[in-house]
């Protein structure tokens, strides 16, 4: 291979030391290095610029942080919401970085949001830079993913009902809506096999595609170079540049410290709340998605019925594809703000119409006495949840909505039946875990052999009476039939 292939910079400030110099022969990666660094930017570093890397900070934040969860949490029905319990309540510093990854998210939709602002003010998509716009389009849509499978994973009551109302809206799709609704949840309702998806896709799909395209971002950012301020031409620069090294790199890495101080100082004082585990048949339960979905879900509040399809798939669709099309139709080299009005101000009436939206939820939400109480409600059961010590699991933390564990036994599952269409359910369970009106019945067996437990079903005690339990009216092989089903339910 011919020697030049190797070579160093002409100019090297500074002589290499000899494992670098070693180092160097075999993989570039000084020189690579000195790319990176003395990438010239037009008109010199600035403040305007730190965005992109303060973005990359929080991707790789998000990354050690969700390693770190991956540890203990487990993705099924009835694991999920112990491991992050678990995480949160007894996994020390686990809060701590729970949150540090739920604020992360965070963080990453508001400098996502600066960054692309950024990029419109300044006309920054001008120029061979079409594609570039277009991965960016692509990282904003694949992050927006992220933030909606990971909100279902703890496995909450929150995060149950909205991500209910989330794979809901998809359903109205045409033609293909419910077979993608069955797609993404596994099943016609949500359960622990919507539970794997989002993490499949939150855990290994959506980082991989984001890895790949970040690189991608990058790649054809610095193939087209730093468009640089306003002014300058979006083809050819003009203005004397700097090198990114030393004080852009200094910018980005000030930015970067400022963010982890901030999410730092939220997680501590404000740590992440992580309400009752979701009860699938609780109706009274009000969802509210992430704020910055909440204008959204304000918008389908608004179009829903007979317009959710034009309202809910068909404009935001448009919306999506006019945006990501900005450098297909805005091609002059003009790129001072006050000189492209259209993009401009159609730009700033989207994020005024969206905080609008999102300004006006909370509006009807406080104003509505009957939501506000509830909301209330869901937001003190979810402080109680915080103080209580960690419970490790116990059958009757079980899901009552969960269909009884199938046996067998036909003559258990006969009694299953006659318990299920008793109103037993109403007051002890669906499945004999219990409520406030009657306690549990699981581990009945120990408590009653199976005689005793036909004699009380026929004979009730006054605390049976007191507690408005109905008489059973049931002949000797039925009440056997449920005797064993009941002595079944561990
Ligand atoms: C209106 C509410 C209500 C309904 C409906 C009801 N129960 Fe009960 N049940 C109670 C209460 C309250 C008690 C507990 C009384 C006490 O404190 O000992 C009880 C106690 C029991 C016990 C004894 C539990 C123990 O640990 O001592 C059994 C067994 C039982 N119920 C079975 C049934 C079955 C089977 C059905 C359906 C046919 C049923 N219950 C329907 C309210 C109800």
């Amino acid at each position: 291979m011919p020697e030049t292939r190797y070579a160093l910079p002409k100019d090297n400030p500074r002589p290499l030391s000899g494992f670098m110099t070693w180092l160097d022969r075999r993989t570039g990666v000084y020189s690579l290095l000195r790319e990176a660094l003395d990438e010239p930017i037009p008109g010199g570093a600035r403040w305007a610029y730190i965005f992109g890397s303060g973005l990359l900070y929080l991707f790789v934040s998000q990354v050690v942080t969700g390693i770190f969860l991956a540890l203990y949490y487990v993705p099924s029905s009835d694991h999920a919401h112990t491991t992050v319990s678990y995480i949160s309540k007894v996994v020390s510093s686990g809060l701590f970085l729970r949150s540090i990854h739920a604020y992360g998210a965070t963080a990453i939709v508001i400098v996502l949001f600066l960054h692309m602002s950024q990029t419109i003010l300044y006309g920054s998509y001008k120029g061979p830079r079409e594609l570039l716009w277009l991965s960016g389009c692509f990282l904003l849509f694949l992050m927006l993913g992220m933030a909606f499978t990971g909100y279902l994973l703890p496995w909450d009551q929150k995060a149950y009902f909205a991500s209910a109302v989330g794979t809901n809206i998809i359903s109205e799709v045409p033609l293909i809506g419910s077979s993608l609704q069955r797609l993404l949840r596994g099943s016609s309702q949500m359960g622990t096999l919507t539970l794997s998806r989002f993490y499949v896709l939150h855990v290994f799909m959506l980082p991989g595609l984001l890895i790949a395209f970040t690189a991608t971002h990058i790649f054809l950012f610095r193939k087209a170079g730093p468009a640089g301020p306003s002014n300058e031409d979006p083809f050819h620069p003009k203005l004397p540049a700097q090198k990114f090294y030393p004080r852009q790199l200094v910018m980005d890495m000030v930015a970067s410290l400022l963010i982890v101080l901030a999410l730092a100082l939220v997680a501590y004082f404000v740590p992440i709340r992580l309400g009752p585990q979701a009860v699938p048949s609780d109706t009274s339960y009000i969802p509210r998605p992430e704020w910055y979905y909440l204008p959204m879900f304000q918008w389908l509040k608004v179009v829903g019925g007979r317009w959710s399809l034009l309202g809910g798939i068909v404009l935001p669709g448009l919306l999506a594809m006019l945006f990501a099309a900005i450098p297909f139709f805005d091609r002059g080299r003009e790129r001072r703000p006050w000189r492209r009005p259209l993009v401009v101000a159609g730009f700033t009436l989207f994020v005024a119409c969206y905080a609008g939206l999102g300004a006006l939820s909370y509006h009807d939400d406080a104003s509505d006495s009957n939501v506000a109480a509830q909301l209330a409600r869901q937001r003190n059961a979810e402080i109680r949840y915080m103080r209580q010590p960690f419970k490790p699991e116990a059958a009757s933390s079980a899901p009552p909505a969960a269909p009884a564990p199938p046996s067998g036994d036909p003559l258990i599952a006969k009694g299953a039946t006659i318990f299920a269409a008793g109103p037993c359910g109403d007051c002890h369970g669906t499945r004999g875990e219990g409520t406030d009106k009657a306690p549990a019945l699981i581990g009945i067996s120990q408590k009653y052999s199976a005689d005793r437990l036909a004699f009380l079903l026929h004979h009730r005690t006054p605390e049976m009476i007191d507690g408005g339990m109905p008489s059973v009216d049931l002949d000797q092989a039925e009440t056997a039939a449920l005797v064993a089903y009941l002595r079944s339910l561990k």
